[in-house]
């Protein structure tokens, strides 16, 4: 399947940083797992999880030290690598998410989209992915989506809250949870923790 490039894939050297700032920081023995923390909350013990987008790894890697049986997939090979290079024990995929077949992965407890993978996609797919994450979902699994509101980072876009319940909704996900951070802080303008569920 031939898919569009993703703003990630676009933003190309402009993005090189973040897998870097986070081996530095894993490195450094600096607590980088906060959104696990909350995926971990979510789910019952030994959950199937899927980590779309999964990046450096390091989300994929702290639910499966919790137990969990997790499927983490990253499309840039450089991320991969890197994920590789940090965590040698957790397997990555290299499927975009549209490329995700539930007939293939069975379906999931939960479904990870955090670190603004939501507005990294590419453009005019957002619908679409927020469907294939409705597909990948058991029918009580639920999905973890956090991202930045405006186009903080190089090549992102802005994703209003509104537009992104809209998108949700027309796939028909809707919306249990809207929180401002990872700790459950309430909402803010300027980052969404999303938790959705199908129907
Ligand atoms: C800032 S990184 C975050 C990585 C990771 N989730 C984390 O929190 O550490 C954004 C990620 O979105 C991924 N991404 C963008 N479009 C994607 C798509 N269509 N399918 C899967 N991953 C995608 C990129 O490959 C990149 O790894």
């Amino acid at each position: 399947m031939t898919t569009p490039p993703t703003r990630w894939e676009l933003a190309g050297e402009d993005n090189r940083g973040y897998g870097q700032h986070f081996a530095d920081l894993v490195g450094r023995g600096v607590d980088v797992a906060g959104e696990a923390r909350l995926a971990d909350a979510l789910v019952p013990r030994g959950a199937r999880v899927v980590d779309i987008g999964s990046g450096m790894g390091r989300v994929a890697a702290a639910l499966a030290a919790r137990g969990h049986d997790v499927v983490a997939t990253e499309p840039d090979p450089a991320l991969r690598a890197q994920s590789l290079a940090t965590y040698a024990d957790l397997e990555v995929l290299p499927h975009e998410a549209l490329a995700l077949d539930p007939g293939e992965l069975g379906t999931f407890d939960l479904a990870v989209l955090v670190g603004n993978v939501m507005i990294f996609l590419a453009e005019g797919t957002e619908r679409s992915v927020l469907a294939r994450v409705r597909d990948l979902l058991a029918p009580t699994g639920r999905a973890l989506v956090g991202f930045h509101l405006q186009a903080v980072k190089a090549g992102s876009r802005t994703y209003p809250a509104a537009e992104f319940v809209a998108d949700a909704e027309s796939v028909g996900l809707r919306v249990v949870h809207r929180f401002g951070s990872y700790e459950l802080h309430e909402p803010v303008d300027d980052y969404a923790v999303w938790v959705l569920a199908r129907g």
